[in-house]
């Protein structure tokens, strides 16, 4: 198990001055979804606000992500106090006007009786008429931008072959179609509580089709930590952003440093970047 590198940098991602130019191999993320009544009510003070931080954070994102390298993005419109914000086809043309590349859409299905707010279908129970139809929703979008095209050239016979996609899991878990069935993380779960984190396969799918054994996996919003963790799980380096400092304790635990568990290299290095209001800080 060769040693791996991971690094948390608390502070505000729409600007990434810590991470150098093209240092990044994949970046899979999922922002706050706008002023979302469960997690992020008004947040943002306006849409034009939130589609500002998008607008830098896909910037920086251009700048520090390798040449021909993919972002996933985690991210899915939102009903906020009846209005409903066309988040996902926004996002798509600021990463398109960042400069990505527009590679694909897959929808994620959470399981059919998930439920988190209400059940707004529910309407038309009440009301069996026509014009009370309102869907409950049980789908996210992964959309999955490119920056150029990739050299497959680039990467060694031997990391190309520790890197192997199993065949096997590939087909019985039905990752080629663009539809992808993951249950949700639960809400209330100890770890993810309070975050809206996704589950552990979704970062997992994505560092498997897009990066190989040693290469550095960002997420600019990391949360809990799931992206961390399973860059770890499967051999790669991993850098974190998050403005909130309380996930420190959250994220350390998640990608098992301070742990015994022997699925992990004890060699491998966590190192905390602290900065605030342009003070920083270290801790190793
Ligand atoms: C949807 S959650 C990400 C959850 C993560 N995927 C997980 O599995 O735990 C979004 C996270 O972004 C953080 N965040 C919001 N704005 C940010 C910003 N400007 N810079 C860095 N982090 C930010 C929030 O505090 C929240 O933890």
């Amino acid at each position: 198990m060769e040693k791996t590198f991971h690094k948390l940098i608390i502070g505000n991602c729409m600007d990434m001055r810590e991470i150098r130019d093209e240092s990044v191999h994949l970046v899979v993320t999922s922002p706050p979804y706008f002023n979302s009544p469960f997690d992020y009510k008004g947040l943002f003070k306006n849409y034009d606000q939130y589609l500002g931080v998008l607008t830098k954070v896909a910037k920086e994102l251009y700048r520090v992500i390798q040449s021909g390298r993919i972002v996933v993005l985690n991210i899915d419109d939102m009903l906020v106090d009846g209005r409903k914000f066309p988040i996902v086809a926004d996002a798509t043309r600021i990463f398109l006007e960042a400069g990505f590349r527009y590679r694909d859409r897959i929808i994620w299905k959470k399981p059919d009786g998930y439920l988190r707010i209400s059940r707004r279908s529910g309407v038309i129970l009440q009301n069996p008429y026509p014009m009370y139809f309102y869907p409950d929703n049980l789908l996210e979008s992964i959309i999955i931008f490119q920056k150029g095209r990739f050299n497959y050239r680039s990467i060694t016979k031997d990391i190309r072959e520790q890197s192997k996609i199993d065949k096997k899991e590939f087909s019985d878990k039905k990752w080629y179609m663009t539809l992808w069935e993951m249950n949700n993380v639960m809400p209330g779960s100890p770890l993810e509580k309070d975050i809206a984190a996704f589950p552990e396969e979704l970062p997992y799918r994505a560092v498997k089709l897009f990066s190989y054994k040693g290469e550095t996996v960002l997420d600019p919003f990391a949360g809990s930590g799931t992206t961390m963790k399973i860059a770890r799980e499967l051999g790669r380096n991993s850098i974190g952003i998050e403005i909130k400092k309380s996930s420190v304790r959250i994220i350390k635990k998640k990608i098992g440093f301070g742990s015994n568990n022997n699925k992990y290299n004890t060699k491998d290095s966590f190192e905390i970047i602290f900065r605030m209001r342009g003070k920083y800080g270290y801790i190793r």
